[in-house]
Order: C-alpha cells, then sequence, then structure tokens
C-alpha cells in the first residue's frame, strides 16, 4: 500500500500468540489484556534495547473492547481493563518514542467475538484516527468470503481518508483461500502487509508448517512483496516455551530471509538471555530490514537440509541452510551446493551470522566451506561478491 508506511518490514510486539484472550485481571492482572500490559511492555522496550534495536510498535490484538459501542455508535475499551482509554494509552507509548497497534475485523464480530467494523468502516476509522492509532490489524472472521476485497479495500480508503498515517496488517488472502487464489496485486495496493496461512503457535511443527505453506505458495506470493507492502507469516515466538534455541534460530532468521514483519509475542518483562540477543542481533535484522526489500524464497530442498536465500542490496546474498532432521547431531552441508553461490565468482567474502558470527573471509567459487547445522536448526550467512573490477582496482591501488 502506498502510503509512505512499511517501507521495511514492521517491527514490534503484538499480544497474541503469548496472551491470548486473557481477560480475567482479577486473578491474573500482570498477564490480562488491560493498559498495564502495553504499559509495561513499552517500559521495558525503551529499557532493554528493544526499541533501539529497531522495535517499535506495541500492538494490541483481540479482547480489548467493551462489547457494546457506545451512544455513538463508537468501538469504546473494556472500561475495566483499560480505565483510561486508548488515547491515553496512546499518548503514553508515543510519549516513549513507540507506535501503538489496534485490532479490529472486517465482519460482524471479530474471532473472539467482540463487536466487528462491517458497516463502521467510516465510523471505526475515524475514532482510531481519533484516538492516535498508528496500526490497525484487520481481522477477517465472521465475514462473507466473496466480500473480503470490497471489505478490505473499503477499510483501506476510510483509514486514507481520515489523514492519519496508520499502517494497516490485512488478514485478507487467509481467509479467502478457501474460496479462490487471492489476487495479490489488489492486496499489495490494500495492505501494507497481509497474514496468508494459519495462525502460529508455540511449536516446532507451526514454525515448520508456516515455513513449507510459504515455500509450496512461493511463486505466488514472493512477487508481491516490496517496500510498502509485506508477506506476513505472523509472530515470531522466540522466548516462549515451545521452541528450542536452535528452533528460535531458524525462526528468526527464516522470518529475516522472508522479509516478515517482527512482530514478537513473548514476554518481554521475562525473557531468556539468548532469545534476547538473538531478537536483537544487528546482523539478522540488517537481513529483515535491508533497503532493497526483496523478499527471499526457498532455493533448494533434499532430504536433510532446505536452502532458503534472500537476494539483499549491493548484490549480497543471505543463504539460510535449515538441517530438516530432528535426530541425531550436527551435520555438515557444503555451502558450495547452495544454488546462490554461484555469485561467488570469481571472489567473495563470507560470513557467518548463525550459528555462531565468523567472518569467513574471501572465497572462490571452489572453496569448499562445510557448514555445521543442529538438528532442527539453521545456519545464516551472508555472500558479498569480490568483482573483477574491484579486484583489478584494488590491485592498482595497492601498487600505487
Ligand atoms: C485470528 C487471527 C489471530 C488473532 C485471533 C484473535 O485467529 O488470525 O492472529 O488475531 O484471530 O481472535
Ligand atoms: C521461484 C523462482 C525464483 C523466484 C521465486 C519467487 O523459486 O525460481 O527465481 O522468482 O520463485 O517467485
Amino acid at each position: 500500500l502506498d502510503n509512505g508506511l512499511a517501507l521495511k518490514p514492521t517491527m514490534g510486539w503484538l499480544h497474541w500468540e503469548r496472551f491470548m484472550c486473557n481477560i480475567d485481571c482479577d486473578t491474573d492482572p500482570n498477564n490480562c489484556i488491560s493498559e498495564h500490559l502495553y504499559m509495561q511492555m513499552a517500559d521495558v522496550m525503551v529499557k532493554e534495547g528493544w526499541k533501539e534495536a529497531g522495535y517499535e510498535y506495541v500492538c494490541i490484538d483481540d479482547c480489548w473492547p467493551s462489547h457494546q459501542r457506545d451512544a455513538q455508535g463508537r468501538l469504546q475499551a473494556d472500561p475495566k481493563r483499560f480505565p483510561g482509554g486508548i488515547k491515553k494509552l496512546a499518548d503514553y507509548i508515543h510519549s516513549n518514542g513507540l507506535k501503538l497497534g489496534i485490532y479490529a475485523d472486517v465482519g460482524d464480530k471479530t474471532c473472539a467475538g467482540y463487536p466487528g467494523s462491517l458497516g463502521y468502516y467510516e465510523k471505526d476509522a475515524q475514532t482510531f484516527a481519533d484516538w492516535d492509532v498508528d496500526l490497525l490489524k484487520f481481522d477477517g472472521c465472521f465475514m462473507n468470503r466473496a466480500l473480503l476485497g470490497e471489505g478490505y479495500t473499503n477499510m483501506s480508503k476510510a483509514l486514507n481518508n481520515t489523514g492519519r498515517p496508520i499502517l494497516y496488517s490485512c488478514e485478507w488472502p487467509l481467509y479467502e483461500w478457501p474460496l479462490k487464489q487471492p489476487n495479490y496485486t489488489a492486496i499489495r495496493e490494500t495492505c501494507n502487509h497481509w497474514r496468508n496461512f494459519d495462525d502460529v503457535f508455540d511449536s516446532w511443527s507451526s514454525v515448520k508448517s508456516i515455513l513449507d505453506w510459504t515455500a509450496a505458495h512461493q511463486d505466488i506470493i514472493v512477487p508481491a512483496a516490496g517496500p510498502g507492502g509485506w508477506n506476513d507469516p505472523d509472530m515470531l515466538v522466540i522466548g516462549n516455551f515451545g521452541l528450542s534455541h536452535n528452533q528460535q534460530e531458524s525462526q528468526m532468521a527464516l522470518w529475516a530471509i522472508m522479509a516478515s514483519p517482527l512482530l514478537m509475542s513473548n514476554d518481554l518483562r521475562d525473557i531468556c538471555p539468548r532469545s534476547k540477543e538473538l531478537l536483537q542481533n544487528k546482523r539478522i535484522i540488517d537481513i529483515s530490514q535491508d533497503s532493497m526489500g526483496k523478499q527471499g524464497y526457498r532455493t533448494a530442498k533434499g532430504n536433510n537440509f532446505e536452502v532458503w536465500e534472500r537476494p539483499l542490496s549491493k548484490n549480497r546474498l543471505a543463504v539460510a541452510v535449515l538441517n530438516k532432521l530432528e535426530t541425531g547431531g550436527p551435520r555438515g552441508f557444503n555451502i558450495g551446493a547452495a544454488p546462490g553461490w554461484k555469485i561467488c565468482g570469481p571472489q567473495c567474502n563470507v560470513t557467518q551470522i548463525l550459528p555462531q558470527y565468523k567472518e569467513m573471509g574471501v572465497q572462490t567459487q571452489q572453496s569448499k566451506i562445510i557448514v555445521s547445522v543442529n538438528p532442527s536448526g539453521t545456519a545464516l550467512l551472508t555472500v558479498t561478491p569480490i568483482s573483477s573490477d574491484f579486484t583489478r582496482l584494488h590491485k592498482l591501488n595497492w601498487q600505487g
């Protein structure tokens, strides 16, 4: 969507996978969906380096509103859980230099049964703008599938008409796939990112199923991605309970390769230092946020390994090698077998980022570099070609 937003994949935090629809503030005040949760996350994001690493949006998902609209037909936040209201919360988030996201639904009801926006697109867009909201996640439950396109397009226009820049996160294709192959040109013109597939859960099988779906549909979805519009494979679940550290590295590496929004759903108030270091890894974030904005894709698939590659600015390439086996120990992969390795001619400079940072120096197309990859883990590298022009120039300079 050409609204000047999401020129790079969105980075931030979104409550859903970790906190779901926990509205029980009486017995679980620290983890229920309330203004405190977002204020605390914002505090931690500023204090613990998240904001500095690039994570900017603090996003509310389902279960924030009251079950009734107000007398003017406007959505209102649950008064017990959001006593200050959303505008005050937005002010708080902004005073920390962060942005606030909110959630609504294109149909009659949200997925959790709260009021939907059908029939209220202009009113709800204006309400969100009046509250100084910066992002809208627009879900697709309780909607006639044949009317999804119309609904998502009308809300996009309504947001634009408010004059406030509001990043527009859609789930249009996810809900449309059972009906027909979505029109990704229209989706890209309408949304800043869009969910294609099932919700992520805190498990390796969930992350794997998302990767499999993405690879199976890459010829259709990859060309749609670029500055202003991105495929959204759903939240990062790094720092929770279900993924081993190697699997967390795989999610981080492949979400960067896929140019995905990096929306964490975890508890930043209590996160293991290794997960934090991974989520804040500057070299991986640089791949995610690469200025060329081209989405990577799976380039090779064997019995043991998958290779995913993302073209980067300055003719560089990011290469991820996923060890699919969930048995045994680390296995060696000859990086020369990656289809993209051909850019390493006559020479290239190789940096390994995962599983640990290592400068591998200047290599040639013939070099045999074996990277060691743990079961369900990923090795991530960048390859920078050294052109013959550059080599010649360098030699000339050297000779004075
Ligand atoms: C759907 C969405 C999720 C989440 C829930 C909330 O399942 O895909 O991301 O927003 O609804 O109810
Ligand atoms: C295939 C093609 C690639 C690229 C991707 C994304 O894998 O071989 O060149 O276009 O699809 O569509």
